[in-house]
């Protein structure tokens, strides 16, 4: 069941869920000084980041994360459902957004909100949208990994271009209201990862706090829970007979799907489109 794509502002977005009217509205969302906003290219660890924040929130303690769905805490506000609950979250609030840094609350510009941008190895961002597209209702089929591949390259997935999102993102780099982290950083040091946002978000955190943040972030403390798995999602949203949404929780699994020349020819796209821009990341060759 598919209801279709729409474009606006150049951007594909599926008609389920998501209206031109509410990316208009996201766009003229007020923004709190105090707001802290979840920021990804969709698949780049989202929910995790979100389950961090929570957690950072409640000073390590589990209780909200084990009580509340991961979308009433830190509501996605580009749906016309998460934009309501937005409105009705109490200060401070934690809001997520997969928009393009240019569809993103104009006010979040002028204001001190701070926006923590997690970003990760697009090839493992391809092979977990491809998963997750045959499991989401609102997007279309994806047909075999080799179309998708060609379509994800030339941007034509919701949410657009993967290269272009990063880029108008990182040009944020060095506001001091904003953070960037990889989905491989905190795979590789979750502790340490944790402590950095704690910094970021001046939330300074004991030991005992940071333990429960990296215990109840976990890719296995996730899986079983209810409000983070997304076992409560309606079948109509998301189709888990097909597979779940923590999938692997891995990095690298590109490896596992794609060909020698798939990889070869994502390489040569990359560079075409990230070559001198004066990025690295933790996936660059050495
Ligand atoms: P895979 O499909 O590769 O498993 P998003 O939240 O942006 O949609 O990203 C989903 C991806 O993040 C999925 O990747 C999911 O398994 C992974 N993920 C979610 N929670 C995780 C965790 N605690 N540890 C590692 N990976 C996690």
């Amino acid at each position: 069941m598919s209801h279709g794509y729409f474009q606006h502002e150049g951007i594909t977005f599926p008609g389920l869920l998501y209206s031109p009217r509410g990316i208009e509205a996201a766009r003229e969302f007020p923004v709190y000084d105090d707001d802290v906003f979840n920021v990804t290219y969709q698949k780049s660890g989202t929910v995790w980041m979100l389950e961090i924040l929570s957690l950072i929130h409640s000073n390590g303690d589990p209780q909200w994360v084990q009580s509340v769905p991961n979308w009433d805490r830190g509501p996605w506000l580009e749906t016309l459902l998460g934009l309501r609950r937005a409105r009705g979250c109490p200060r401070p609030r934690l809001l997520s957004s997969h928009l393009p840094v240019q569809l993103f609350p104009k006010a979040f510009f002028g204001s001190k909100a701070k926006v923590i941008y997690t970003v990760r190895n697009p090839k493992d961002v391809l092979v977990s949208l491809y998963h997750f597209a045959r499991i989401f209702r609102p997007y279309k089929d994806p047909g075999t990994l080799e179309q998708f591949m060609e379509r994800f390259l030339q941007g034509d997935v919701p949410f657009g271009s993967w290269f272009d999102h990063v880029r108008g993102w990182m040009e944020l780099r060095g506001q001091e209201n904003f953070f960037c982290i990889s989905y491989e950083e905190l795979q590789q040091d979750l502790r340490g990862s944790v402590r950095r946002l704690c910094q970021f978000l001046d939330r300074p955190l004991g030991g005992a706090a940071v333990d429960a943040i990296v215990a109840n972030a976990s890719f296995a403390a996730m899986s079983s829970n209810r409000m983070s798995n997304f076992s409560l999602s309606p079948r109509f949203i998301l189709d888990m007979r097909r597979g779940t949404f923590l999938r692997k929780g891995i990095s690298g699994d590109w490896k596992n799907h794609l060909t020698p020349e798939q990889s070869a020819r994502f390489d040569h796209v990359y560079r075409e489109r990230m070559g001198g821009v004066g990025l690295t990341f933790p996936w660059d060759p050495p």
